[in-house]
């Protein structure tokens, strides 16, 4: 029996690696461990509760601000016993968090097999997003398997010297998760709140957008809302404090605005699939909107996501207050400008990924997804 463990830290690494401890624990030949850093704490388990995984494991890291060093000695320090008493015989991460790159790195130092899921995402500029693309370029050194979301991210893999047979194309497994949550029968009081106005579904978290840029971003969306009383923001916040206070200075008292605390995963894409257009500096969110043909404003410099951009439903406005408010003020406006970006695609997946990946472990093989 192959013993797989399964480690994440942080709520969007949960919502794309719950789908796969689901499908892997369905295989006869997998002994599926799972163990979370609780780099997150509220947001992690919002995600293992809707999915109803329990893990083996909780190093329960997190502190209040807590900084890159907080992150990674402690899940350094912690996770070398959790690895020596379970023995894994390969160790799956995800994505381009701290708890992936201190992970993959001491199963470097124990010699464990890595398996990357959701590998060759790449802006190949370490400071954007940061400490991400850091993160996810050492991973692709350590790893051996690389479950590629998309042609593109492959592509990055081999142009960097992996081995072709250590790289699968899988899709994203987030796209796996949302063929059960959105339903047309969906309500929720800020969906009633919102009525027939149009729905600008907001979120930003991101390291390197705290302090002015964030400042910058919520001015330019509280001018254009207040230009526009048909508009209704809802922004689900994410708990880091200094994200609140930015958000609590430049928007508290606006009245077109609802800043609520963060929803479940099943919530936010029904939001999603109902908002006008979105603004956020999200990776993940990146991935689910187009599905939903709703255009998204990617509030940063860089994205690791060309594949929406290519199909036109995201585009990059960056930080800057002017840039922001053009761009989002356009599509409210220009409804060509609109439609143009309105087109639902789904360039990230076919909802089987976390087969294929499991496939890959138990078999040793798979049937590739081949973007159309
Ligand atoms: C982390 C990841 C980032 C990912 C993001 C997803 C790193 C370095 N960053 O960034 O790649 O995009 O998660 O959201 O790995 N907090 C709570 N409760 C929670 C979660 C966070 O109180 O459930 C607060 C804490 O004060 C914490 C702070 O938010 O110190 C920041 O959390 P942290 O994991 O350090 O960084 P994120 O910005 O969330
Ligand atoms: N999300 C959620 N509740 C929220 C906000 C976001 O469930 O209140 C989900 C969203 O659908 C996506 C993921 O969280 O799947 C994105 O996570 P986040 O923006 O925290 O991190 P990133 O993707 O930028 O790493």
């Amino acid at each position: 029996m192959k013993k797989v463990m399964l480690v994440f830290g942080t709520r969007p690494e949960a919502i794309k690696m719950c789908p796969l401890v689901n499908e892997l624990k369905k295989r006869k030949s997998i002994q599926t461990l799972v163990c979370v850093t609780g780099q997150h704490r509220e947001m992690l388990d919002q995600v293992l509760k809707t999915f109803d995984v329990v893990p083996d494991f909780d190093l329960s890291i997190m502190k209040k601000s807590q900084t890159l060093f907080d992150i990674t000695t402690a899940i350094l320090e912690k996770i070398k016993s959790v690895l020596q008493e379970a023995k894994p015989d390969i160790v799956l991460v995800h994505g381009d968090t701290s708890t992936t790159f201190v992970t993959a790195l001491a199963c470097f130092y124990m010699q464990i097999p890595v398996g990357h899921v959701e590998a060759g995402l790449r802006t190949y500029n370490i400071y954007s997003p940061y400490p991400e693309e850091f993160n996810r370029q050492a991973v692709s050194i350590i790893s051996k398997y690389n479950f590629a979301p998309t042609e593109f991210a492959a592509e990055h893999l081999v142009k960097e010297g992996k081995e072709k047979d250590s790289i699968y194309i899988t899709g994203n497994t987030v796209i796996d998760a949302m063929k059960h949550t959105v339903t047309n029968d969906y309500t929720h009081p800020e969906l009633e709140w919102v009525g027939d106005d149009k729905l600008i579904f907001i979120t930003a978290h991101r390291r390197e957008n705290l302090g002015e840029p964030m400042h910058h971003m919520f001015r330019a969306i509280r001018r254009v809302l207040e230009e526009h009383p048909e508009c209704k923001a809802v922004y689900p916040i994410h708990m880091n404090p200094i994200v609140r206070k930015a958000a609590d200075e430049e928007l508290g008292d606006c009245k077109q605005i609802h800043i609520i605390e963060p929803i479940e995963v099943v919530d936010c894409h029904n939001f999603e699939a109902r908002c006008f257009l979105c603004l956020t500096d999200s990776g993940g969110i990146q991935e689910e909107v187009p599905s939903y043909g709703k255009p998204v404003l990617v509030m940063r410099d860089t994205t690791e996501r060309p594949e929406g951009v290519l199909a036109g439903t995201l585009k990059l406005v960056g930080t800057s207050e002017e840039n922001i408010y053009k761009s989002f003020k356009e599509l409210i406006e220009n409804e060509d400008a609109y439609n143009a970006m309105a087109r639902a695609c789904n360039p990230y997946g076919d909802g089987f990924a976390c087969k294929r990946i499991a496939d890959v472990l138990e078999f040793g093989k798979y049937a590739p997804w081949v973007a159309k």
